[in-house]
């Protein structure tokens, strides 16, 4: 038995939340290791949709839910997610939602930056979510962050405040918006201290003993490798590292906990925000794929670009990510198109290549090199076996795994939960 980590293998927003809860009826514990709530999906159970951003999705099947080290708290945000769930018949307790002591916070004063700075970039605007989520990260590498576990401690926070106010301030000025009064940081971390405090605890600690215990815990990755600081489309990322790796360092448990690493992938590729995308549709088929896999952003609402599968950046996605299989999501979604293309390389100059270059101009200019198959007229949406499924959505599915060079262990093929085809259950690996 093992324990499992998730993680999207695009650029976010593969169909993580159904695969996510699915594997959480079947953990006892699950934790968010990185990112905040610039995240976000929505669970159907049974009547009730619920609008997730940073709880953990556990806590929906009635799980612990953890939010680790690696994660940058918004309280305010966090509070109202907690208010929301609440009234929909959630119970949130300190008994079932860890937060870890030692996360940094996300201050009114990051999303203002935030949304400043996107603002001066104009034409060269990344296309953030605006929360704050790139300055909270900033400040936490670069030891200014206020942490959960300061909220209890006046006199740190007082000193702390005076740094994170010079900084931020000069740079608000500097760009010209409005600056921020101590009395004004003060008054907000005034309102939410009492709320998170009786939350806050070392989750390393009581990680390490649910580990022991043989407790199956789930690592619930947010965004996604071509969103990692590190190895995505740089500097059109976000600010946390995505990959695996970082279900161990962000929430305070070795590396041998992370267990089996599910990669998940949408049949083709949607992004939110600016940045390269060599596989983007800007015809009809791109405006189809986007309306029938309803690609609206959940956090911010904005329609998500759409392409053809990019099998290059998803083996890419596998390699850095250490993906053990994949989780095939929206297939469906490809049903009745005459065609379809995967895209197996790129054209650079006028060579070809068969990786995705990392100097921006280059990312710019590469164009698709596209493998086209025939498509399927039979429908996909809701098999539950392989001999459901149409003898050329099959071959798509094996192309995919040819390309990509890693198993696909799960595949979906509807928004309902149980319209899941398991070839691998990955607890039990
Ligand atoms: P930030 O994380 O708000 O700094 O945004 C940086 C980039 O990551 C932008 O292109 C966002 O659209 C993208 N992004 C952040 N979170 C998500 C997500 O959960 N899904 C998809 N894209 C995301």
């Amino acid at each position: 038995m093992s324990n499992v980590t998730v993680i999207g293998t695009q650029w976010g927003d593969e169909g993580k939340g159904k695969i996510v809860d699915w594997l959480a009826s079947r953990a006892d514990i699950v934790v968010r290791f990185q990112g905040g709530h610039n995240a976000g999906h929505t669970l159907v159970v049974g009547e009730q949709v619920y609008k997730l951003s940073l709880l953990p999705s556990g806590l929906v099947r009635g799980k612990i839910g953890v939010i680790g080290n690696g994660v940058v708290v918004d309280p305010r945000a966090l509070m109202i997610e907690i208010d929301r769930v609440t009234a929909q018949g959630l119970t949130v307790t300190p008994e079932t939602l860890w937060i870890a002591e030692n996360a940094p916070l996300i201050l009114p004063v990051h999303g203002a930056l935030d949304r400043a700075r996107e603002a001066a970039r104009g034409d060269r605007k990344i296309g953030t979510t605006g929360r704050g989520i790139g300055p909270a990260y900033e400040d936490k590498v670069a030891r200014r962050a206020i942490r959960i576990c300061d909220l209890a401690e006046p006199e740190t926070l007082d000193w702390k405040l005076d740094e994170v106010l010079l900084h931020h301030n000069t740079l608000l000025a500097g760009l010209g918006a409005d600056t921020f009064t101590k009395e004004e940081l003060k008054a907000f971390l005034a309102e939410i201290t009492p709320r998170l405090l009786p939350y806050s605890c070392a989750v390393w600690d009581r990680l390490d003993d649910a580990r022991r215990a043989g407790r199956r815990i789930l690592f619930e990755g947010a965004q996604a490798v071509m969103l990692d600081v590190d190895h995505g489309t740089y500097p059109f990322v976000t600010s946390s590292n995505t990959v695996a790796a970082v279900a161990a360092s962000g929430s305070g448990v070795g590396p041998n906990s992370v267990g089996f690493v599910l990669g998940i992938a949408k049949a083709y590729t949607t992004r939110v925000g600016e940045g390269p995308f060599p596989s983007e549709l800007y015809d009809a088929v791109g405006r189809t794929l986007g309306e029938r896999g309803h690609e609206f952003g959940t956090v911010t609402g904005r329609p998500r670009r759409c392409g053809w599968f990019d099998a290059v950046l998803v083996r890419r996605a596998c390699r850095v990510g250490g993906v053990s299989g994949i989780a095939l999501t929206k297939l469906d979604v490809l049903d009745g198109l005459e065609e379809i293309a995967i895209c197996v390389g790129y054209e650079l100059d006028g060579e070809k290549i068969t990786s995705f270059p990392s100097a921006p101009g280059a990312q710019a200019r590469v164009k698709p090199i596209f493998e086209t198959m025939p498509g399927w007229n039979e429908t996909t949406a809701g098999a539950r076996s392989w001999a459901e499924l149409p003898a050329q959505a099959i071959k798509y599915v094996r192309r995919i795994e040819e390309l990509i060079e890693a198993p696909v262990t799960l595949l979906s093929t509807s928004p309902e939960r149980d319209d899941t085809i398991l070839m691998r259950d990955p607890f039990e690996d």
